[in-house]
């Protein structure tokens, strides 16, 4: 089994989960690579301690994330910071050649995403991906599978949503998701918005026009300093959009911004046969929702939703003429990469971490995914997330109807 270096740029929450997925390597069978952790560059020291700890192989500490960058014996770096730094963090890792496992939104708006992307163009040999773990559940698995062979026939409906209440408590003191000039225009959408969009995309469903309704619900809190701070971010966002499988429904002649702005932009018979309605739905104050990733697709002929409230539960609705059944399966520990667990075990959020980042080696060391759905997200997708949210910002200044791209 190969061994591929790493450096992490970012030792907090993200940093650490890496870290600890790669410290049970072992539980997965049948890898053609494993991390080995040898850097850490951080913006804090007092980062270093629990890192110093648990991994004695790491040999580089440095608060400068160019000295790590300028260490041979790195072949691939994790970078998990906030947002306003993805740009520069990116580029300057790229640049350096090193293998790149990129968080969300991957830039912190459309221009930096750009400027990342042209990054990568000048430098096709290094490999990119971005993070987005929920996808890997053994059930969003079998959506995927499902997906792959047309199961959902003609697609009516999907919904796919991210609800957190973290920011429910007004007394939580500010961190800099809440700050715009760290989180980006974006706001929950930055933060949560990649994860609901992954699957979506890759299943090829494209937004080709949004309506956005986005919400700043807690508009300031403590500053951890004895003051209030105000805070600058959505705190919630709905995204309605008209989507159409990729290559499908595209109208001979698109319809131009200001038409859509209009709306005198309704679909045509033809394109209304192909295009249905996809609602991302991402929120920090979602009240009862801890942390809950969840999609339902409804189709002609088959129907599934999922959420990670219950997450061994997938529910499935095969409509063949008769009586509409949703049946209650009950996934156990199967996921996309074989591991020594056995298949009547439940699965969890660091399980889920395991299997991205064999995603991530997976495809790096066999120069492609071991399946669609196994694969971690791509840089083209990230673009056209962030052509999402841009147009979702617009739609917000005067509720109209945008179009993505
Ligand atoms: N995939 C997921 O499920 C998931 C979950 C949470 C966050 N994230 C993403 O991960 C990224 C980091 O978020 P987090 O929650 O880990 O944040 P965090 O605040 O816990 O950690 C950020 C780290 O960046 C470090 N940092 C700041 N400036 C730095 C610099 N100049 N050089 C080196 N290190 C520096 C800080 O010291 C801190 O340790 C963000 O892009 C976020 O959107 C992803």
């Amino acid at each position: 089994m190969k061994t591929l270096r790493f450096g992490i740029i970012g030792g907090g929450l993200m940093g650490k989960e890496f870290a600890s997925a790669a410290a049970r390597w072992a539980h997965l069978l049948d890898m053609p690579a494993r991390p080995e952790i040898v850097a850490l560059a951080s913006g804090r020291e007092a980062t270093f301690g629990w890192f110093q700890k648990n991994f004695p192989a790491i040999k580089q500490y440095t608060t400068d994330y160019r000295e790590l960058l300028k260490n041979d014996d790195v072949d691939a770096v994790y970078v998990a910071v906030p947002h306003h730094l993805h740009e520069e963090m990116y580029c300057a890792a790229i640049e350096a050649g090193k293998h790149l496992m990129a968080e969300k939104p991957f830039g912190i708006d459309l221009k930096a995403n750009r400027a990342i992307l042209d990054c990568m163009a000048k430098h096709p040999k290094v490999f990119v991906r971005c993070s987005s773990e929920f996808p890997f559940f053994p059930a969003v698995q079998r959506i995927g599978e499902m997906i792959e062979r047309n199961a959902f026939g003609k697609i009516i409906e999907v919904t796919s949503g991210f609800l957190h209440s973290s920011d429910l408590d007004p007394n939580k003191p500010i961190n800099w998701k809440r700050r715009v000039e760290f989180n980006g225009e974006y706001g929950v959408m930055g933060d949560l918005g990649m994860h609901v969009c992954h699957v979506p995309f890759r299943a090829g469903w494209k937004p080709r026009d949004v309506r956005a309704v986005l919400s700043n619900i807690v508009t300031e809190r403590p500053d951890g300093r004895g003051g209030r701070a105000p805070c600058t971010t959505w705190d919630n966002a709905t995204l309605l959009c008209t989507a159409s499988r990729a290559g499908e429904g595209e109208a001979p002649a698109e319809p131009s911004a200001r038409d859509l702005k209009s709306g005198s932009a309704g679909a045509s018979p033809s394109q209304s046969e192909q295009a249905f309605p996809i609602t991302f739905k991402t929120q920090r104050i979602a009240p009862g929702q801890k942390n809950t990733w969840f999609i339902e697709i409804l189709g002609t002929q088959t129907s599934a939703r999922w959420s990670t409230a219950n997450p061994k539960l997938l529910e499935v609705l095969h409509y063949t003429g008769g009586e509409q059944i949703w049946q209650h399966v009950q996934t156990g520990y199967d996921p996309a990469f074989k591991t020594i667990t056995g298949p009547i075990f439940e699965f969890g959020f660091t399980d889920a971490m395991l299997q991205m980042w064999a995603g991530f080696l997976y495809e790096l060391a066999q120069g492609k995914p071991l399946k669609k759905f196994a694969q971690c997200v791509t840089p083209e997708e990230t673009a056209l997330s962030h052509q999402l949210f841009t147009a979702a910002l617009e739609s917000q200044k005067d509720a109209s109807t945008v179009r993505v791209g």
